[in-house]
């Protein structure tokens, strides 16, 4: 997927090994589920791919990444395995923009569902992934460990939607 118009001055992209530095620093974005190390492979991986939106140039040497979606292609259908958006650029339609791509990826890809695990206790995204379509339909107990030092192990909803 390549070049969803989103606002004048930023657009969704493709990642690639080029993009490696942004997506090292995009890799700390917090809570959006990926180390950098596994990023950095998944921007090589041919079962796959990171959608990003960048700050700047994005042909510059070292572009910032606003957000970006790292999905993965299965046999039938895809999965999205992470998803941030910079703090400073959130509540700005870039998390919106990338569901989007991800979606036409995905039909692109000819996939059946998408798929995705997120704590329960992570209303933004929720309600993100409501709006695109997806459904609650599983749910795995005391997956994630504490988000905090004082709290405790937290429940993954599985969404997905048919495509
Ligand atoms: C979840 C996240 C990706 C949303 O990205 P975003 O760019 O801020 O979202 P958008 O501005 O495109 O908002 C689109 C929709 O998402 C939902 N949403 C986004 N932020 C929300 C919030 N703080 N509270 C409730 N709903 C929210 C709303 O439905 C919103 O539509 P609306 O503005 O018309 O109400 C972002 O908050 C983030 O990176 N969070 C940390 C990482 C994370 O939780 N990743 C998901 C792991 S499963």
């Amino acid at each position: 997927m390549a070049g969803s118009p989103v606002m004048a001055s930023w657009r969704v992209t493709t990642l690639t090994g080029r993009h490696a530095a942004s997506v090292v620093s995009g890799g700390s974005i917090t809570g959006s589920g990926a180390m950098a190390g596994a990023l950095c492979d998944a921007l090589e991986a041919k079962d796959g791919r990171i959608l990003g939106v960048m700050d700047g140039d994005a042909a510059g040497p070292s572009p910032e990444l606003a957000g970006y979606l790292w999905l993965a292609r299965l046999p039938f259908d895809a999965e999205i395995q992470a998803l941030g958006v910079h703090p400073e650029r959130r509540g700005q339609g870039v998390g919106d923009a990338l569901m989007r791509a991800a979606l036409e990826t995905a039909c692109d890809w000819q996939c059946e569902h998408l798929l995705l695990e997120v704590r329960e206790g992570n209303a933004a995204a929720i309600a993100l992934y409501r709006r695109h379509g997806l459904d609650v339909d599983g749910r795995r107990r005391g997956y994630y460990p504490p988000a905090t030092p004082d709290s405790v192990r937290e429940d993954a909803l599985l969404m997905s939607r048919c495509l």
